[in-house]
């Protein structure tokens, strides 16, 4: 269904269009957003769903300038980003026109970091075509690209001007990129969202995508809630956002790039909801529904499986919120509420050393 969803900010707002058909994204384009849009697409994704959008934008009127990249996240780069700015300059594009990204994250962090320095600035359009883009990536206004020393560590906060998402995308998106997105929707069923939870909870493995258009919406309007308070993450209040992703920034950067990002998210909620347990915030049985709820829809759930070794608990000391020896970590008091809690770093691998045992034994 249908539904246009407002983001206000201090600014300027915008829309948020979920579940409308990529043949008529056309129409919004109105004066407003100059004469030339460039679309940033991969090569995966422009064959599948280019034409539609140029053939629309173009019958509003519209010259569109294409660029096509390879996919994967070696594209955020400031190489990238200097050869769509080159594109944006070659073709004359001035300070009314627009970059639309059709893509997934790595496509609206790139194209919308570029949008945001071009010119000063011009407008963007995120129109995500992953899971994850629709649900996290291309709501919140973070842009940006990475360094070789580490991810997005250049980048600014702008936000697009409207954001355009048809579900009938997810239908050409594999598996495991699928798992990504609905690893970020169990987070926002743990952080604020019974129903988003209990739904999980009720439906049989396989089934999950039946209920993507409501768990879509609900996970935008919750990310939106959050971005709407603490816009450029100054407050301290988009931290929970994060929970699952202290553990899981861990495993990921510490196994090299093995596992996807939204795996080591799924475990890093089973090891925090652990770690939530055992210092006494939340029960024993909502560790364990968290458990069987992941292993219920296919996501990571076990640290045996990864066979964990000192380098992850190495790796957690580089993490923001680590201060001497203690690490900020965002923890389960029930499902629906958490809570910022400090643990001693040498207490989360002890409680992690547990919990493999604990898995172990069954
Ligand atoms: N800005 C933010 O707030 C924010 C939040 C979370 C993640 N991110 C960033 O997002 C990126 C990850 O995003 P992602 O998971 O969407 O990755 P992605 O953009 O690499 O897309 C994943 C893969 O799916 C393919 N694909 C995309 N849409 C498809 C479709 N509809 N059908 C078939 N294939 C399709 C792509 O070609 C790619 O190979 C990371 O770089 C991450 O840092 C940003
Ligand atoms: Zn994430």
């Amino acid at each position: 269904m249908k539904k246009k969803i407002k983001v206000h900010l201090r600014e300027e707002g915008y829309f948020i269009y979920t579940g409308y058909p990529l043949k008529d994204i056309g129409r919004l384009f109105n004066k407003r957003y100059g004469r030339k849009i460039l679309v940033l697409s991969d090569n995966k994704v422009f064959p599948l769903y280019g034409k539609v959008v140029k053939d629309s934008i173009i019958e509003a009127g519209k010259e569109v300038i294409e660029v096509i990249v390879p996919p994967g996240e070696r594209q955020k780069s400031l190489g990238s980003a200097f050869n769509i700015l080159k594109k944006c300059a070659e073709n004359n594009m001035n300070r009314d026109d627009t970059i639309l990204t059709l893509g997934g994250g790595v496509i609206s962090d790139l194209g919308g970091f570029v949008a945001s320095i071009y010119m000063r600035g011009i407008n963007f359009v995120a129109v995500p075509t992953t899971l994850l883009a629709q649900v996290d990536a291309a709501i919140g206004g973070k842009t940006g690209v990475n360094l070789p020393f580490g991810k997005n560590l250049v980048g600014s906060f702008y936000q697009p001007s409207f954001v355009y998402m048809d579900y009938s995308t997810l239908s050409t998106l594999p598996e495991r990129e699928m798992k990504q997105g609905l690893a970020e929707i169990i987070k926002y069923g743990i952080i604020k969202s019974k129903k988003i939870f209990n739904l999980f909870k009720n439906t049989k493995t396989g089934e999950i995508k039946k209920h993507l258009p409501f768990l879509i919406e609900e996970s935008v309007r919750i990310k939106k809630g959050v971005v709407e308070k603490d816009e450029k993450e100054k407050k301290g209040l988009r931290e929970i956002l994060n929970f699952g992703h202290t553990l899981g920034h861990a495993i990921e950067i510490s196994r090299l790039s093995r596992f996807s990002h939204g795996e080591c998210v799924s475990l890093g909620m089973a090891g925090e909801t652990y770690i939530s347990w055992r210092i006494g915030l939340c029960s024993e049985e909502v560790y364990r529904t968290v458990k069987n709820i992941l292993k219920q829809h296919g996501l990571f759930y076990n640290f045996s499986s990864i066979a964990v070794d000192n380098k992850m608990f190495d790796y957690l000391k580089y993490d923001k919120k680590v201060r001497q020896g203690n690490i900020r970590f965002v923890l389960v008091k029930d499902i629906g509420r958490v809570e910022s809690v400090v643990v001693k770093q040498e207490d989360v691998k002890k409680l992690i050393k547990e919990m493999i045992k604990d898995e172990k034994d069954g």
